[in-house]
């Protein structure tokens, strides 16, 4: 892929982070996978990825480890969830729960910036999941949309979204947006620690909210791996 054809937005390129990162994201050409979650999905999930819009454009390794943590262990409440994906890039927690449910009771929103809505509708519909996904731009920090006041979502999905300073309180901003708008409502929440600086959002969100590390069987593996997962509730 030619530098050319990549976002004007380096800040959020996965080859802007300082060299004290590790492992670096590898870039990839475009393509298509297929994920199946070791069976979890007997239909399997087909995800479009493509770093032309940006980061988010390809599966990084909390998206795996959230998606099939909300398979495994919370498949059955999902069904009648207000759900919606914080930085869904092209939409891999939130499409796994639409495919991996028998049933949603609402809609399920699946949200990023505006580069990468594209990329999300594409892969609504590579999974005819469109009666069931709505894919909606959603910026950290800015006041929410009147769709999602309605909405009034109960359970927020967000992985891998520590990854950039500066973002840190625009997130943190709309994690306490959401809470405040549905009070009981559950933060599933899963970073990659590349940086000692991302403990500082850690820090933040425990000042902020109830952060509960939550029981899972591939937690001695991810942990290795430096992944993290909390939800984050109302104190
Ligand atoms: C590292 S990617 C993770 C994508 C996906 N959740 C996954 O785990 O594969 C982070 C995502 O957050 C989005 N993002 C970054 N800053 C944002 C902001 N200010 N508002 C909304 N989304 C943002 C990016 O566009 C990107 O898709």
């Amino acid at each position: 892929m030619s530098s050319n054809s990549r976002s004007p937005s380096p800040e959020f390129s996965p080859l802007a982070f300082d060299e004290d990162l590790a492992p670096l994201p590898q870039y990839k050409t475009a393509g298509t996978t297929e994920l199946d979650f070791s069976g979890l999905l007997g239909e399997p999930l087909k995800l479009h990825e493509d770093l032309k819009s940006g980061c988010g454009g390809q599966l990084w390794p909390a998206g795996m480890v959230l998606a099939k943590h909300m398979l495994r262990y919370h498949r059955d409440e999902l069904q009648h969830a207000r759900i919606l994906e914080l930085g869904a890039g092209g939409g891999i927690v939130g499409l796994t729960v639409a495919r991996g449910c028998s049933r949603l009771d609402h809609p399920l929103y699946i949200t990023d910036m505006v580069d990468m809505e594209s990329l999300m509708q594409h892969n609504i519909a590579l999974n005819d999941l469109g009666d069931r996904v709505r894919a909606k731009v959603l910026n950290w920090g800015e006041p929410l949309s009147q769709e999602i006041l309605d909405f009034k979502p109960d359970t927020i999905l967000a992985a891998d979204c520590v990854y950039f300073e500066p973002a840190f309180p625009l997130l943190l901003q709309t994690l306490q947006d959401l809470l405040a708008l549905v009070p009981s409502a559950t933060i599933y929440f899963c970073f990659k620690k590349r940086r000692r600086a991302d403990m500082q959002f850690l820090k933040a969100a425990r000042k902020a909210f109830t952060v509960t590390e939550i029981a899972d069987e591939d937690r001695p593996v991810f942990s290795r791996e430096n992944l993290f997962l909390y939800t984050f509730t109302r104190k």
